[in-house]
């Protein structure tokens, strides 16, 4: 699998205002009451057929049928599909409003807000806006909100209204409409986010979606957990599972690892090695997050220097902060080894190694990059998406822990 170069420099989200239009783009199929696991296939016609059909059939969309109750009040696990762009980023399908305003969001651990673009956000390029005026169950809120991205930050103000997920509607939910575009921005494919981070209660932020889903008995438990494929392999669909875990994407026991934060997905490692015994980072114990805002490790620079550097990795000439390495050898890189809770969840070189082509040749990367921090504090690992394909992670907010279980071996997972 080989990807675009410019696919592989883009190690970080970024956002929506910004987004260009992709004109093959298809919209989420609506999902009907029924179908509440594994839907949201995206099969839809391309936006332009879709926006016409939508500006047609309004007068039908207020006679849509509500889900009906039994289905909505049910505690049950809920699965959504997700699509897997160049493995930078994973998106999928939520609506907002009555009638229904579809989006598609990136699902982010590191913060509790689910945003769109708002209507008032200038962007021309962007084609799916949130319009409060053609939504009857909005109402107004307000207050501003701020989200900082690697590549910029969003702003714009709260409201309230009905967001639908995975069969579950909740009412009267709090959320960002985003008027302010980042300084600095990607081609992505998502319209916003979801937020799956903590919300701080005692400070007056009010509950995430999923706090609300939780609250509302929605959902069997509070923990949501995600399997990821692997972009342009035979893997299955990428699937988010709220409420639970979904036992036909892992396989054997969970290592788990309590939070040492009150506030984020962080925890202890006790060490980070390479399985020939080379280069032992962490070597004291550290801190790490998972992190769905970053496609690869992010670690202290020095110590991801040493890594890297024992890997044959060079300073690659033109993206100081990645090293490249030469692909002939990438079969024989020892496995990168990270010890939780004195178990030991490992990634081979085909996990952390990230392959690329420009119009001349293949190359390949370190998926380990170095990040500059400034307090002790904040010298925090990131595991990013590429650990996440390698492990099946759950999100356990009720026993405040994260658990890492191998994914099912499916055909072609090595
Ligand atoms: C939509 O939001 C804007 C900005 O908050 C507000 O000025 C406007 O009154 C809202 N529209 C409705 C119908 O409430
Ligand atoms: C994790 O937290 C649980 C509950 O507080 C505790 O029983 C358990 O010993 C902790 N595990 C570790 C490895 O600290
Ligand atoms: C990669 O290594 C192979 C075998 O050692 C060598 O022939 C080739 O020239 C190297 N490629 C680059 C781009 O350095």
């Amino acid at each position: 699998m080989n990807l675009p170069l410019a696919a592989v420099l883009l190690l970080t989200l970024a956002s929506v205002c910004a987004a260009h239009v992709i004109s093959l783009r298809s919209s989420p199929v609506r999902r009907q009451p029924w179908q509440h696991r594994g839907v949201g296939k995206r099969l839809g016609p391309s936006r332009h057929v879709h926006e016409h059909l939508q500006r047609h059939m309004r007068p039908f969309s207020k006679s849509y049928k509500q889900p009906n109750r039994n289905f909505q009040t049910k505690a049950t696990t809920r699965d959504i599909k997700l699509e897997n762009h160049h493995n930078n980023l994973y998106y999928g399908p939520i609506a907002i409003g009555t009638p229904e305003q579809e989006f598609n969001v990136a699902f982010d651990t590191g913060s509790p807000l689910t945003w769109v673009p708002s209507i008032h956000c200038p962007s021309r390029r962007l084609s799916q806006k949130y319009n409060n005026e053609s939504s009857s169950t909005y109402t107004t809120n307000g207050k501003p909100f701020e989200v900082s991205y690697d590549s910029g930050e969003v702003s714009g103000y709260r409201s309230y209204d009905n967001i639908a997920i995975a069969g579950a509607t909740i009412h009267n939910q709090e959320f960002g409409e985003a008027i302010q575009r980042p300084n600095m921005f990607f081609d992505t494919l998502n319209d916003g986010m979801f937020g799956l981070g903590f919300n701080n209660i005692a400070a007056g932020e009010e509950p995430s979606v999923f706090d609300n889903m939780v609250s509302q008995g929605l959902l069997p438990a509070p923990v949501f957990s995600f399997y990821l494929n692997r972009y342009d392999t035979d893997d299955p669909d990428s699937v988010l599972t709220l409420g639970g875990t979904n036992p036909d994407y892992y396989t054997g026991d969970f290592t788990f690892a309590n939070l040492t934060a009150p506030d984020r997905w962080q925890f202890k490692m006790d060490r980070v090695q390479f399985s020939n015994g080379d280069s032992i980072a962490c070597k004291r114990g550290c801190q790490a997050l998972i992190d769905t805002r970053i496609s690869v490790i992010v670690g202290p620079t020095e110590e991801v220097d040493a890594l890297n550097e024992k890997l044959g990795a060079t300073i690659a000439a033109y993206e100081p902060k990645m090293y490249a390495i030469n692909c002939s050898k990438v079969d024989s890189l020892p496995d990168l080894e990270f010890i939780v809770n004195g178990r030991k969840l490992s990634m081979t070189s085909r996990d952390y190694i990230i392959k690329a082509k420009n119009e001349y040749r293949d190359m390949c990367f370190s998926g380990i990059i170095g990040g500059n921090f400034k307090t002790e504090e904040t010298r925090v690992w990131s595991l990013g998406l590429n650990f996440m394909r390698t492990y099946y992670t759950q999100f356990d907010k009720g026993n405040r822990r994260i658990g890492f279980a191998k994914p099912s071996s499916f055909q072609n997972r090595s």
